[in-house]
């Protein structure tokens, strides 16, 4: 009788703060990478698109400060936490860290210690934040996060990567990565572009403790990218299109610089197409709307900036004139790297929201391929 090999196990993976699953999603490689063993979010809106995607995951809706370490099962491999990055965020005002939605990683990390003591604490944990969080609170949020890894045992290293790299769109996201018991590739000095020079600066600064504790991770580049944002817009017309009104005052929203750009695309003969973000600011003092434009064949940072008039727009330059209309959630999610199966929520406003708070697929991949799974293989 032939002898079955025995059935290779996946090592394991816990999701927090998961929104629709997308971190989960680049864990799992395809059915190569991590099986997702838990996960929990806030939001019920998340979590119903959680479930409608991830139905087998286990989730948990509610605040992570109600979660307790008997309600973690198992002893996972790696655990994620996008932890919530308003009060970090660059594009906030900030109150840091301890401010109440970032403190949020404290709920995440008092589950890491229970699991600690339990001895059922992951080899690897992983924080993905806005870049800000590598100067806000003048660098002490950063140095806090990383001393609370190194402080349980973790060698911890952080990558700033650009989704751009995979994606049209410009995402620059900080991944915190700690290892302990596992040994991750590395290099003995910064690489660009994912050691930053604003990571090494952060760097130089962290407390002695911490940088002895430091790695330098290695991620390669991905081969060129060969999608531009028009390779993911829907078929023009199967979306709506603004009338020549509505048009018009969208575009009289635009700096003059960009207004001649547009123009001058339109004048070209050739289609272009832009990404284009409406968003108040600040101008001498006084509140304007502003539409910003890119012509650079990448999409914006996707945002969800709560209430106000904000939103993600799509220009079409072509035979002398510029024709406008809203972003699709659709066309959101495959700027994340979300396949086209995915079930958005019913709203176009929810599905923005999805994507816009969440994390590139293809950056958590590429991650997962050359960090963490040969980490755990060669434990
Ligand atoms: C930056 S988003 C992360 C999204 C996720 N990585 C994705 O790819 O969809 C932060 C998430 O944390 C959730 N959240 C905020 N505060 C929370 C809390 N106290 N407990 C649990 N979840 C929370 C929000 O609902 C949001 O979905």
């Amino acid at each position: 009788m032939a002898i079955r090999p025995p059935t290779p196990t996946r090592p394991t993976a816990f999701e927090f703060f998961a929104g629709g699953g997308l971190a989960g999603i680049g864990l799992t490689a395809g059915g190569r990478g991590f099986q997702m063993n838990f996960a929990n979010d806030l939001s019920p809106m998340k979590a119903r698109a959680f479930r409608d995607n991830h139905p087998d995951v286990p989730l948990h809706e509610g605040d992570v400060w109600d979660l307790a370490v008997a309600d973690l099962p198992g002893t996972p491999d790696l655990c994620w936490a996008s932890s919530p990055c308003q009060d970090v965020s660059l594009a906030g005002a900030r109150g840091g860290l301890e401010a109440r939605r970032s403190g949020a990683f404290w709920g995440f990390w008092r589950l890491m210690q229970g699991l600690d003591a339990e001895r059922r604490g992951p080899r690897i944990v992983v924080v993905e934040n806005v870049v800000g969080l590598l100067t806000s609170g003048r660098g002490r949020d950063f140095a806090t996060v990383c001393g609370a890894m190194v402080e349980a045992g973790y060698t911890v290293g952080a990558l700033e990567v650009d989704a751009a790299a995979w994606l049209p769109q410009s995402r620059p996201r900080l991944f915190i990565i700690g290892m302990r018991g596992v040994t991750g590739a590395e290099g003995p000095r910064p690489v660009a572009p994912f050691h930053s020079r604003r990571l090494m600066a952060a760097h130089a600064v962290l407390p002695d403790r911490v940088r002895a504790a430091w790695a330098w991770w290695r991620l390669a580049e991905p081969p060129r990218r060969n999608v531009d944002l028009t390779g993911v817009l829907e078929p023009d017309a199967a979306v709506n299109w603004f009338d020549a009104a509505q048009t018009e005052r969208l575009l009289a929203l635009t700096a003059p610089l960009h207004r001649a750009r547009l123009d001058a695309a339109a004048a070209s003969g050739e289609r272009r197409v832009a990404a284009a973000f409406r968003r108040v600011r600040v101008e001498a003092g006084v509140k304007v709307q502003r539409l910003e434009v890119r012509l650079d064949g990448l999409a914006g940072c996707l945002r969800t900036p709560s209430g106000g008039s904000s939103r993600q727009y799509v220009l079409v330059c072509e035979a002398g004139r510029v024709r406008a209309r809203r972003m699709t959630g659709r066309e959101a999610a495959r700027l994340m790297g979300v396949p086209d199966d995915f079930r958005l929520p019913g709203s176009e406003s929810g599905a923005l929201t999805l994507m816009g708070d969440a994390v590139a697929t293809p950056v958590v991949r590429a991650l997962t391929e050359q960090l963490f799974l040969p980490a755990l293989a060669g434990a």
